[in-house]
């Protein structure tokens, strides 16, 4: 029986989350150490047409047609039949599993939406190029939460580094920028995971509220945080990844002054700098979710044992380069 199989990975966002949203530059990673698995097979006993959705991790196990079209599994499927102009696909299963936390930033629901596409599309005969992979997990991140930059969806499709600024209504780009960038001196993360579910659309909405509150406070926070960015992102270029710590510091402090840190997040980050890290910061959308640390490779150990005894529910030592498996 044929089967098709497709992962992508989790991702970190390094610098520019929130301020993303708003047009400035943000700099993502993929995280290769933890995946989303699609397996797509066919179903020869099936009806034509009949496609059985199993994702265990969510306790879902259904037909496509009882699924709410709004359902982002469903959407991710009946987008890729839209896309591909297939009304009538042959019986198949479609099975999701995913070692990536849920609701933590580490970029699941899109992680889950690309393995989605990939399997689906070779499944059909017809596998999709990665612009239509992304756009479709695009889709669906809106599902998510309303205002998406694009940055998870595009990192975790491309698997590289990527420098994003996304296009905004009235802004004077027509397409989001996305450009991938060598990274000279390739450098250890240790991820620390508070344990705390955070949905993105809460934080997202949050930001947005106290924005519309005070536009020109935000503005300067926004700016300083895309500044940062482009700073980072000259240091990865020319080799000066060690000095990124203190990027982090500062980009962390400015999150805190737009209220998406959280206690737990904070104790975090103070555990990775006094436990020898060059730098830290929330990442993703904050309130609980993960934290990333930057560590020598021989501190990044002890990091994370700290980590763990300061409250974090899980770390992951990571290392980040050019190109990721
Ligand atoms: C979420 O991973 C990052 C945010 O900037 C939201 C977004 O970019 O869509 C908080």
């Amino acid at each position: 029986m044929p089967s098709f199989t497709a992962t992508a990975p989790g991702k970190v966002i390094l610098f520019g989350e929130h301020a993303v949203v708003y047009g400035r530059p943000a700099i993502a990673v993929p995280v290769v150490d933890v995946r989303a698995r699609a397996i797509v097979r066919a179903d020869p006993r099936g009806k034509p047409g009949c496609i059985q959705v199993q994702a265990p991790d969510i306790y879902l196990e259904s037909n496509l047609e009882a699924l709410s079209p709004d359902q982002p599994l469903a959407r991710v499927i009946q987008s890729t039949l839209t896309t591909l102009g297939i009304t009538h696909p042959s019986a198949c299963t479609v099975r999701v599993t995913s070692t990536i936390p849920v609701a933590a930033g580490l970029g699941s629901g899109a992680a889950v939406s690309v393995a989605i596409v990939r399997a689906f599309s070779a499944f059909l005969g017809h596998p999709l190029p990665d612009e239509e992979v992304s756009q479709i997990a695009y889709e669906v991140e809106k599902l998510h939460h309303g205002t998406p930059s694009g940055i998870d969806n595009t990192v975790i499709t491309y698997t590289r580094p990527v420098y994003f600024v996304r296009a905004i209504p009235g802004g004077n780009r027509t397409a989001s920028l996305i450009e991938t960038f060598p990274i000279r001196q390739p450098f250890t993360l240790v991820i620390g995971d508070t344990g705390v579910s955070s949905p993105t659309s809460i934080a997202v909405g949050d930001v947005r509220q106290a924005w519309q509150a005070d536009p020109a406070r935000y503005e300067r926070l926004f700016d300083a945080i895309g500044t940062i960015a482009g700073k980072a992102r000259l240091l990865m270029e020319s080799g000066g990844s060690n000095s990124l710590g203190a990027l982090m510091d500062e980009n962390h402090s400015l999150l805190c002054e737009m209220g998406v840190s959280s206690p737990e997040l904070d104790r975090l980050v103070e555990t990775a700098r006094s436990s020898g890290a060059l730098g830290a910061k929330l990442s993703g959308s904050g309130r609980g979710g993960n934290m990333i640390a930057l560590a020598d490779e021989e501190k990044a150990e002890a990091i994370s044992q700290a980590l763990r005894s300061s409250g974090a529910t899980r770390t992951i030592v990571t290392t980040i380069k050019s190109s990721m498996p």
